[in-house]
């Protein structure tokens, strides 16, 4: 099935914000957590779980619901929610990634990437992880692990030379574990807000 949009091209919501093959291709021999059983992208130990970039379609598959599990969304019509996938497919360095429960076409779990260029480090890439979240009737299945190794994966994969995240003090050990540190001395998140985060 196909939108029509105004100014006449047809996209698809079966439509990927970047290719999906790209996942497939990621070795979690190279991470450090520990996955008991053994799940990957890949093989996320399900026939019914997919792990796969975010769709156009997936408007109907409750993303915007699992988000607000994270944090306030707003309310985001289909319209909007497609002028923002269209600009971050266009502008590129967006990577945002999710389980899928095919049974019931719904989201479970998702995280996004986001790739910086930069001039220093010999215009290096740097990730940042963002947006983490697996719906709350999932949790403590290894699902988090898998979607945050994942993007982990992906951002070494793209060649960034480090990945970043902020999070909540709780949260410290379940990334410990995936691999990340925190750095003595350099391990302030700071924030200037402008306006309440809704
Ligand atoms: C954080 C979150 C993504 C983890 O998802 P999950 O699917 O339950 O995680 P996993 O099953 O992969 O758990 C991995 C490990 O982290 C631990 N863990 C998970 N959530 C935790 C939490 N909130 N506090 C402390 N430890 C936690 C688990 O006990 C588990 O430890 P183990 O490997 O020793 O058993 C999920 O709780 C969530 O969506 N929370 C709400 C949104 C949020 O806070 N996002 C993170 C923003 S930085």
């Amino acid at each position: 099935m196909g939108i029509e949009k105004q100014n006449g091209f047809k996209e698809e919501e079966s439509e990927f914000l970047f290719p999906p093959d790209i996942l497939n291709k990621l070795d979690f021999n190279k991470s450090p957590a520990v996955f008991r059983p053994k799940i990957s992208a890949s093989n996320p130990g399900e026939e019914w779980m997919v792990v796969r970039p975010l769709q156009r379609a997936d408007y109907d598959k409750g993303f915007l619901q699992l988000l607000s599990q994270l944090t306030s969304t707003g309310n985001i019509s289909r319209k909007l929610f497609d002028e923002r996938f269209t600009q971050m497919k266009m502008s590129g360095g967006y990577y945002v990634t999710v389980i899928e429960d095919k049974r019931i076409s719904k989201l479970i779990g998702a995280a996004t990437l986001t790739v910086e260029q930069k001039f220093i480090h010999n215009c290096s890439l740097r990730g940042r992880l963002e947006d983490v979240v697996v719906n709350d009737t999932y949790r403590g299945k290894q699902l988090g692990k898998l979607i945050v190794v994942t993007v982990s994966l992906l951002a070494q994969e793209l060649g960034c030379y480090k990945m970043s995240l902020d999070c909540k003090d709780k949260l410290i050990k379940f990334y410990e574990t995936l691999g990340y540190k925190l750095e003595p001395g350099n391990s302030n998140a700071m924030n200037m807000r402008f306006e309440d985060s809704s």
